[in-house]
């Protein structure tokens, strides 16, 4: 327990099969005239034209943009934004993966207020609400569809930039596992295992004192809130996901994943994440490799490090993944790591980060760029500093945990 508790959500989160009929007549509810927001590949869906087809036959005007590629380039964003806000919409609707959603996020906040996109950069920026936003996600998941944060590619910048803000939560989430059943496996593979990774860092994430202030920062830590949230999440994610890697048709597991990614945002967009995504970006900006194969190589090296800094924390989170609850607390947590990086092998994750291209030429690089992210590295479990993140790097490039068996950890 922290004795604090902060949770913020969509006014209407919707979870099921078939939920996604409902999204039609929820977005006319708005008004007449919607943009959506849409993932190019998804758009050309029956799935997709029965949705727009269905607010159309209501009277509604409808605005499709597609042309966002996934990596969200500002410019990019930016032109789609200036058509969005030229159309002037009641609502807009997001429909894909975190891409699509984020991209429906940046749009809908340079719809509602003046750019440049820079001036949004960071934590809390944004200032005051935009158009209402309906987010239907087809991937499972980044849980984009309830989190206060969208990520973009700014071509000035080496990494990709957070803009994170209450105000970027959508107003109705709906979440139909339906839509997922179709997504590729790397795709699911990816997704799921970041969706885990949420789960697991809102549920260690370092509390933070936020006093009594109206605004307070967007990741606030782990808290009494969202822990039980993310609790589920992991149990749900961890059984589920080597299901829907070995039957991709199973109609149960995409469910889970569904449910499990869609609890973990709603954890993760109050508590935040910490190491694996502070880590994954620069890695991700060197090797050009997706976010969620990044945090998902980089968990195991990350809980192995906060191992003994939190060990309760980790025996816990054992006993959600189903493990042995007697026993030593070391012993616990350590076997709770273990079945971290036992799923990440099963699901054929790579060991180490010279995998995913990463050469020891990058090492001191990749160091100084993650501590730059001042908000995950300040809700990290253990204190987190050059030696520290330079100890999870040299072991994840070696692709051996036991150096971080005795991490130098401060009091
Ligand atoms: N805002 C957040 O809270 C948050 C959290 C984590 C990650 N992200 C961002 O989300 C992005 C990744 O999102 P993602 O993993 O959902 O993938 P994505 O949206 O980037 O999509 C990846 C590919 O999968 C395809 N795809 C998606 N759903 C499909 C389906 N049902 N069937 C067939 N193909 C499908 C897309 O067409 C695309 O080619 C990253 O840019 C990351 O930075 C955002
Ligand atoms: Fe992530």
């Amino acid at each position: 327990m922290t004795g604090i508790g902060v949770l913020r959500l969509p006014r209407d989160v919707r979870l099921g099969f078939g939920q996604r009929h409902a999204v039609p007549a929820l977005a006319t509810g708005f008004g007449s005239r919607i943009a959506v927001v849409a993932d190019p590949f998804l758009a050309a869906t029956p799935e997709f034209r029965e949705i727009v087809a269905a607010m159309e036959a209501a009277g509604a005007r409808t605005l499709v943009v597609t042309d966002v590629p996934a990596e969200l380039p500002v410019p990019a964003v930016v032109a789609a934004a200036d058509t969005v806000r030229d159309f002037a919409p009641d609502v807009i609707v997001g429909y894909g993966g975190g891409s699509a959603l984020d991209a429906a996020k940046v749009v809908a906040l340079l719809t509602s207020h003046p750019g440049p996109v820079d001036a949004y950069y960071g934590e809390n920026a944004v200032p005051g609400p935009v158009v209402p936003l309906i987010a239907v996600p087809t991937t499972a998941g980044t849980g984009s569809e309830v989190t206060p944060v969208a990520v973009v590619s700014d071509p000035g910048r080496e990494m990709k930039v957070g803009i994170s803000s209450p105000w970027l939560i959508p107003t109705i989430a709906i979440v139909d596992p339906e839509l997922t059943l179709a997504a590729p496996r790397g795709v699911t593979t990816h997704s799921g295992i970041d969706a885990f990774v949420h789960a697991v860092e809102s549920f260690t994430a370092a509390p933070l004192d936020i006093g009594h202030d109206a605004v307070i920062p967007v990741f606030v830590g782990r808290n009494d809130l969202t822990d039980a949230v993310s609790l589920q999440a992991a149990g749900l994610i961890f059984r589920a996901l080597p299901r829907v890697l070995d039957e991709p048709g199973d109609r149960e597991a995409r469910a889970d994943m569904a449910h499990g990614s869609l609890l973990a945002g709603m954890a993760f967009g109050a508590a935040g994440t910490h190491l694996s995504h502070a880590i994954q970006y620069p890695v991700g900006a060197l090797t050009h490799t997706p976010h969620g194969l990044g945090t998902g190589a980089l968990l195991p090296y990350v809980l192995q490090a906060c191992r003994d800094v939190v060990p309760d924390r980790l025996a816990q989170l054992g006993q959600a993944l189903g493990l042995d609850a007697g026993g030593d607390l070391a012993d616990r947590a350590q076997s709770a790591v273990d079945a971290v990086a036992d799923l990440c092998a099963r699901i054929g994750l790579p060991v180490s980060l010279t995998e995913l291209g990463v050469t020891p030429a990058y090492r001191d690089r990749i160091v100084e760029l993650a501590l730059q992210s001042r908000r995950l590295i300040g809700i990290s479990p253990v204190p987190a500093d050059v030696q520290v993140v330079g100890a999870i790097v040299d072991a994840a490039i070696a692709g051996d945990r036991a150096a971080l068996r005795s991490v130098p950890t401060h009091p």
